[in-house]
């Protein structure tokens, strides 16, 4: 961590940390009673608060004999900690392999790949025990690579320590310790657990709400103790919520968890930039978009903090860019939507098969029920899907294949869609490659499913 008052930094690992606290002027005004500040990450050198708890893995793990001069660091990262260990690894003469999904940004990966490092991109929609994850593949190279160390960061119990040892001192001294609530996107956990842990232990009634997604395991798992697989799909926030239970998560210190959809946070995250002035990332919007939610939570006296974890410039081509804004159904246009689909019964509640069910099985089902797709489960997540032009193709090239199990042939899960997408918009993404598309009501708990003769009914 940089010293405060040292005016030359001997490299740029020394300029990490002492972030800026900003107070949110317009967007908060009205809405939520008290101060609302933000802990601007963004001015960390990989331009992100994982650049803090980086460097602190590294150094632990090298004090412990686990990382030794001239070796690689491996790490399953969705770009920001790794763009953390690239450069600590820059410094130190380390090589860095990383392993990410398919979902993140590609200037993401772009931005590794300029410190030098080498990326995997694997997929997104595998549980986290499946090879193809990018858990596996991680866990894999470490044993094939000599002189190795993988980082990881969900487990490394170094990561919330760095914010315990650094992001949680600056908040205390930014306010004075008039800080009574933290507000902060929930991923591997560090952020929120160190940083409140310290917090609490300086003034115990400081409140640390964490913030999550809808397709994540964290809420419920706070207010009932269920690990829920039915709670898991595809989302696409970046950087929070999990499909699994990070150790670096201590739901002991985090008192709450807030929901935010994906198209609140990347509406959010525009709003940031237009009306404070400042070039937040998507788990920022999701933290203020869950801010606002929860503002019934805060009096005019309280001192709110909200971390903002990364810089809008990761976002270009995603939250940033009209037209991908336009594709998913987040940018506001007039009509009949989603909702009304599933609200007048045009649209089905989802059928779906476990994977190692039989092809036989699925056919009966959808004949059944007279439906031309299905999706595809494995213990209830969702894994991969099925339509009747495809079932079609297999069963003519090979008649016994009815014999197998349906996920000898499945295809990728139907992508989800926001419930307020307008029914225009639809029609432009139910294609012959996806003839159908996924919509959550939160309200019902219930996942339903909109295909292409749907799509025709809500015209006429
Ligand atoms: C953009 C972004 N926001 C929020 C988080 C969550 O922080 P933490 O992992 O400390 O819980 C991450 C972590 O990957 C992130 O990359």
């Amino acid at each position: 961590m940089t010293h405060p008052k040292k005016k030359i930094c001997d490299n740029i690992l020394e300029a990490i940390g002492h972030t800026p606290m900003v107070r949110l002027n317009r967007i908060p005004a009205g809405i939520v009673k008290g101060t609302v500040l933000v802990k601007l990450e963004t001015f960390n050198p990989g331009n992100s608060i994982k650049d803090r708890m980086a460097l602190k893995m590294i150094e632990d793990a090298e004090r412990a004999g686990l990382l030794k001069p001239g070796g690689t660091i491996i790490e399953g990262t969705s770009g920001n900690t790794g763009m953390g260990l690239a450069i600590a690894a820059v410094v130190k003469g380390y090589k860095c392999i990383f392993t990410t999904t398919d979902k993140q940004s590609k200037e993401k990966v772009d931005a590794l790949r300029a410190f030098g490092a080498e990326v995997i991109v694997c997929p997104t929609n595998v549980d986290p025990e499946d090879p193809r994850s990018y858990y596996s593949v991680s866990s894999r190279l470490v044993n094939e690579v000599p002189n190795s160390w993988k980082a990881n960061q969900y487990d490394n119990l170094s990561n919330a320590q760095a914010h315990y040892e650094q992001t949680g001192p600056e908040i205390w001294e930014q306010t004075d310790g008039r800080i009574t609530h933290l507000v902060v996107g929930v991923g591997t956990g560090g952020t929120a657990s160190g940083t409140g842990r310290y917090l609490k232990e300086r003034n115990p009634k400081i409140k640390v709400w964490g913030i999550d997604t809808y397709g994540s395991v964290f809420k419920k798992y706070k207010e009932t103790g269920v690990f829920d697989k039915n709670e898991i799909y595809p989302y696409i926030t970046e950087g929070i919520g999990e499909d699994f239970l990070p150790q670096n998560v201590d739901f002991d210190v985090i008192d709450g968890f807030e929901k935010v959809t994906d198209k609140d946070a990347a509406v959010m995250t525009r709003r940031i930039a237009r009306e404070e002035g400042i070039f937040g990332g998507n788990s920022a919007g999701a933290a203020i978009a869950g801010l606002l939610q929860l503002k019934d939570r805060f009096t005019a006296d309280d001192l709110i903090v909200v971390i903002f974890h990364d810089h809008g410039s990761r976002y270009m081509a995603k939250m940033f860019n009209d037209e991908w804004m336009r594709e998913k159904g987040f940018l506001d246009v007039s009509g009949l939507t989603a909702r009304d689909m599933v609200a007048s019964g045009l649209s089905g509640e989802l059928l779906s098969v476990e994977a190692d069910e039989t092809v036989e099985k699925a056919i009966r089902l959808m004949a059944r029920h007279d439906f031309s797709q299905v999706s595809i489960t494995r213990d209830k997540r969702l894994v991969g899907s099925l339509n009747e032009t495809h079932l079609y193709d297999e069963l003519l090239r090979n008649p016994e294949v009815r014999h197998q199990p349906v996920s000898s042939i499945m295809l990728p899960a139907f992508p989800f869609v926001d419930i307020t997408t307008p029914v225009e918009l639809l029609s432009t993404m139910i294609t012959p490659q996806t003839p159908a598309v996924l919509v959550r009501d939160f309200k019902l708990d219930k996942t339903f499913i909109i295909t292409r003769s749907d799509v025709i009914r809500a015209f006429v």
